[in-house]
């Protein structure tokens, strides 16, 4: 049975270290593929749409996009979880575009941020199948982003401006605002 793991919060130190790479012969080990369970299972009870193995205390290069509706992103597609071992972004647009992001390590704070509109991502399946040059793009693109980052220490605080970081209950009246925009 997976397990829910306990989400870092900002100010621990792992946040912002380097993970280290998985190696290829520790992919399929029970530490790594309960962990990648452990993390599936994390993100869902946490209606998150994506998270990294830092946020969860192990500084390795495993990450999580599960993006679905949810409160936070009503417009957010809906895929199937997919977990990447070593991602690594092969192209990025020059195109930048703002979005709403918020993080389970900083809650109560959202911001606009900027990110690449397309990019290119290689990386290990759960299993250890390489995938090479996969296209990503719009809210997608941002998620895998986001949680790129978060292997090289990066939070989105960083890519947000102070003025564009606004608290969770203003966040929440611009989404009531953009629900109603919509109907
Ligand atoms: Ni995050």
């Amino acid at each position: 049975m997976p397990r829910l793991l306990q989400v870092v919060q900002l100010g621990n130190p792992i946040l912002r270290r380097e993970a280290d790479e998985v190696r290829n012969a520790n992919v399929n080990t029970a530490v790594i593929q309960e962990l990648i369970d452990d993390m599936l299972a994390t993100c869902e009870e946490s209606g998150g749409v994506g998270i990294a193995a830092p946020q969860v205390g192990l500084s390795v290069r495993i990450i999580i996009v599960a993006s679905k509706p949810t409160p936070a992103y009503p417009r957010a597609p809906t895929i199937k979880p997919v977990a990447m071992i070593n991602p690594k972004i092969t192209m990025k647009s020059e195109n930048l575009e703002t979005g709403w992001e918020g993080c389970m390590s900083i809650p109560g704070l959202r911001g606009n941020a900027g990110r690449h509109k397309t990019i290119k991502l290689s990386y290990l399946t759960r299993f250890g199948a390489p995938i090479t040059d996969e296209a990503w793009g719009g809210f997608l693109a941002r998620v895998a982003q986001h949680e790129v980052d978060h292997l090289d220490g990066i939070m989105f605080t960083d890519r947000t401006h102070p003025l564009e970081l606004i608290s969770e209950k203003e966040y929440q009246k611009l989404v009531a605002s953009w629900i109603s925009v919509a109907k």
